[in-house]
């Protein structure tokens, strides 16, 4: 029995850069992974696929909608689908190949197959071929993800009623296409279709799209991607979907309690994911899950069983992947007799939309309901000469400060770049900067950054310059 300080049950972002981190600090780690490729959901069917395919689609939808203005003239443009999912499926197989070189260059020991408890310090790794493999460490780190949620009425049966996996590997560009859901993967699969010429209505139970970010995004996005030719049916209940062979029919009760009907060839089901412990046996270390199927832990990221710890979506807290990796060193850096530390309020949201949308710290709702005084700058990114050089004028960068501190609480921003732009207020919240440090910083012209010194002068004494 191969005996380690550290087992790592799952090879997301969590698991696998928790394994660096552990490896780095001079622990022999091993690594137990049930799929053939390593890299989790976000490498294998979720940020890193659904990235190639929204920037092939765009690709497609600026050569179509764009270029002729720009004085770029093209006949005869097709969108090759086959071509996407296969450029798709090489930016995959090359990020998860990088995967397994650096758990060989950082001599961790890789396992493939389904790990399971055997006790608090024993897992047992059962191959596909049927072989069995036990391990045992002084510690253990839960990172095994989560999987597509669906309500009643809704189970996805993968060819036309589909989650966000198959949607990554279709074989036609849907005529309509129906997403149940508004919110990050809804209107990031719903960008991909839409641009390459389906038509996509979104059936939303909430009142406004992306319903956990600031309001002011969900309402300006909604007109952005309405322009587009986006559908959305807000306040709706959906009650069943059914295939009907060659057609979904899907049934919603609206506010007034209507039932409505809408058809299409497809409906993607994007209501969220659920944390992922099937097959685990956490019973046999000593260890349950809670209601919502997350293993639950202590702010150490340990849980019931202080030597066995758990990362990423399988715990509370947002499920993205940079979450994930941020907990993944912790523990291994904890492991290690270190004192580490994260911040989970600056942790940034990001939707790879066109444009993108990004935020950080609180949205004004959540100051709102703290009490906190605050005051508000936003500018139109309509206003920056770098967005009318580039042709991409939609959206606006808003900062919420502290009314007497003049602290950035909160940046929210649908801009384009935005995944990137983030960072310089993820970095001034780090050091809890002031409005007003933002705008004695000389940001470049022209850019878009200079849309974050315009919302910071807005947001003290509103003296934005270029509006
Ligand atoms: P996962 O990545 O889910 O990895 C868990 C791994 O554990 C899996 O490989 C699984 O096979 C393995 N496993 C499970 N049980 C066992 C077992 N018993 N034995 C062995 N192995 C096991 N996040 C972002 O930050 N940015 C994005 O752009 C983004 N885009 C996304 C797009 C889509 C379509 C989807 C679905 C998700 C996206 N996410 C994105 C979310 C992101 O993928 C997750 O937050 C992230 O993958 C979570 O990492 P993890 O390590 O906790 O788990
Ligand atoms: P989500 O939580 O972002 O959105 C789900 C949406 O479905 C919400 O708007 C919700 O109100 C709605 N909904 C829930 N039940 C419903 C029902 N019965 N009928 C109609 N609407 C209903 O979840 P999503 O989009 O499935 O994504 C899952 C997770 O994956 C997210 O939490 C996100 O963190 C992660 N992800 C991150 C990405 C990124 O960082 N860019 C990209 C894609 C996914």
């Amino acid at each position: 029995m191969s005996s380690y300080d550290v087992i790592i049950i799952g090879s997301g972002p969590g698991g696998y850069v928790s394994a660096i981190r552990c490896a780095q600090l001079g622990l022999k780690t091993a690594i137990i992974e049930k799929y053939a490729t390593l890299g989790g959901t976000c490498l294998n069917v979720g940020c890193i696929p659904s990235k190639a395919l929204l920037d092939s689609s765009e690709h497609f939808f600026n050569a179509k909608h764009n270029f002729q203005e720009h004085g770029i003239d093209l006949k005869g443009l097709q969108a090759n689908l086959s071509q996407m999912i296969n450029r798709k499926n090489e930016v995959v197989s090359q990020t998860c190949a990088g995967v397994k070189f650096l758990m060989d260059k950082n001599k961790i020991s890789v396992y493939y197959g389904m790990g399971s408890f055997v006790d608090k310090q024993t897992v047992s790794v059962l191959a596909e071929d049927g072989s069995k493999t036990t391990l045992t460490a002084k510690n253990i780190v839960i990172a095994t993800g989560s999987k597509p949620n669906f309500f009643p009425g809704m189970e996805p049966d993968k060819k036309r009623i589909i989650t966000s996996t198959e949607a990554l590997n279709m074989t036609e560009i849907p005529k309509k296409m129906l997403v149940i859901g508004a919110g990050v993967i809804g209107l990031e699969l719903g960008s991909v279709f839409s641009r390459l010429g389906s038509e996509i209505d979104v059936i939303e139970f909430a009142p406004t799209l992306l319903p956990t970010m600031d309001a002011s995004i969900g309402k300006e996005f909604g007109k952005i991607l309405k322009k587009e030719g986006f559908k959305f049916h807000m306040e709706h209940r959906v009650e069943s979907v059914v295939n009907m062979g060659k057609k979904v029919v899907l049934t919603a009760l609206n506010k007034k309690g209507e039932s409505i009907n809408f058809e299409a060839d497809y409906c993607l089901v994007a209501v969220g994911r659920k944390a992922y412990t099937e097959g685990l046996q956490l019973k046999n270390a000593g260890i349950s899950a809670n209601e919502r199927g997350q293993v639950e832990v202590n702010e150490h990221l340990q849980t019931a069983v202080p030597t066995i710890y758990a990362i990423g979506d399988v715990v509370r807290g947002a499920m993205l992947a940079h979450k994930a990796e941020e907990e993944g060193v912790f523990v291994a850096e904890l492991i290690a007799g270190q004192k580490p530390h994260i911040n989970y309020n600056l942790i940034p949201g990001v939707v790879y939309t066109w444009p993108e949308i990004a935020a950080v710290g609180k949205t004004e709702e959540e100051i709102k309901a703290m009490g906190i005084e605050y005051k508000v700058g936003s500018f139109p990114i309509k206003a920056l000469g770098r967005a009318r050089a580039s042709m991409d004028t939609a959206g606006f960068i808003k900062i919420i400060a502290d009314k007497k501190t003049d602290e950035v609480l909160g940046v929210h921003m649908i801009a384009p770049r935005a995944a990137d732009l983030i960072m310089e207020a993820v970095v001034a919240m780090e050091y809890r900067a002031s409005a007003e440090d933002i705008v004695r910083i000389c940001h470049p012209h022209p850019t878009y950054s200079e849309g974050m010194k315009e919302a910071a002068m807005a947001a003290t004494d509103n003296r934005a310059m270029h509006i």
